[in-house]
């Protein structure tokens, strides 16, 4: 096994030595991407990155509707393949269908952006069971079970892969400013479960990674932000002094997903305007 990976190691070593334009580290023509949550907000940036380096895209979210204009404008704009999919992803039958229907009609998924979360708030001595589980649904078991499905797909076809999980500055401390018990616990075991699904497939060439964003205005945050004192209280928590744009993701999504982070697995990428550093 060990040779194996050495010799492996060797060849990706000469593959780089021919790796001499932004193209040959970024490109990700010839690969394709499934963004879950890509209806609004950071999703949709993270199926933008993907197509922008020339992926073609699978886009998931309940709201049909939106993923029909979105999937229509990256055509038109980026001239890739994008493949719009209704699918509620806490529903095993609908991660089913996700994954049939975007290898049939597009191929072999081999970025898969686990993006799609909620974070509903609510005093931690009375949430109910159906909230807490409804946070635990899609923030943690939906990621592990299509991260499953997409990784068995590869390792039997000996195909290598990436992983991306959008995590949480609130995956690795409490909030500062909501009351948000079931989302800090399901974004600090999906950071955790990245490392653990990084260790177990490794061996198969597939990286898993986290990215995890600070405050960034989007539809699901936007309300408490608007709340006095909060975006204030937010940026000057911020040592760049502001809230980030949802196009600053873009940069760290196609970094783990090119050949660039080749050698990038189980680590958390913080995109957070340093929120994370003091
Ligand atoms: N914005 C921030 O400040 C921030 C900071 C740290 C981490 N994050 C993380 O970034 C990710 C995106 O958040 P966002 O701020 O962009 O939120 P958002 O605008 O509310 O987007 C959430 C997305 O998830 C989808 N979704 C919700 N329930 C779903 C379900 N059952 N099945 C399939 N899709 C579902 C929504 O689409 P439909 O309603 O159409 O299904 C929507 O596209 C989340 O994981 C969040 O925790 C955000």
């Amino acid at each position: 096994m060990r040779a194996a990976r050495w010799r492996s190691a060797r060849k990706i070593a000469a593959d780089f030595m021919n790796m001499n334009s932004l193209q040959d580290l970024f490109s990700l023509r010839g690969h394709i991407g499934l963004v879950t949550g890509a209806s609004s907000g950071l999703g949709v940036e993270c199926a933008k990155a993907l197509a922008i380096a020339g992926a073609d895209v699978v886009i998931a979210a309940r709201r049909a509707d939106r993923l029909e204009t979105l999937a229509a404008a990256m055509r038109r704009e980026y001239g890739v393949r994008v493949l719009p999919v209704a699918a509620d992803i806490t529903a095993e039958s609908d991660r089913e269908q996700l994954i049939s229907r975007a290898v049939a009609e597009l191929g072999e998924i081999d970025i898969l952006v686990n993006n799609a979360g909620i974070a509903p708030t609510g005093r931690a001595e009375r949430i109910s069971r159906e909230i807490w589980e409804s946070a635990l649904a899609l923030n943690l078991t939906a990621p592990m079970f299509l991260s499953q499905k997409v990784a068995a797909r590869l390792i039997e076809r000996g195909k290598p892969g990436r992983i991306i999980n959008i995590t949480s500055v609130l995956g690795q401390a409490a909030s500062a400013v909501y009351r948000l018990s079931p989302y800090t616990a399901s974004k600090a075991g999906l950071s955790n479960l990245t490392r653990q699904l990084a260790v177990e497939w490794a061996p198969y060439g597939i990286n898993v990674n986290a990215i995890s964003p600070g405050w960034i205005p989007t539809e699901a945050t936007e309300g408490g932000m608007a709340k006095p004192g909060n975006r204030e209280k937010m940026e000057s928590l911020t040592p760049l002094g502001r809230l980030g744009l949802p196009e600053e993701i873009r940069g760290a999504v196609i970094f783990l997903a090119s050949a660039a982070g080749n050698y990038v697995t189980g680590s958390i990428l913080s995109v957070d305007g340093g929120y994370t550093a003091w």
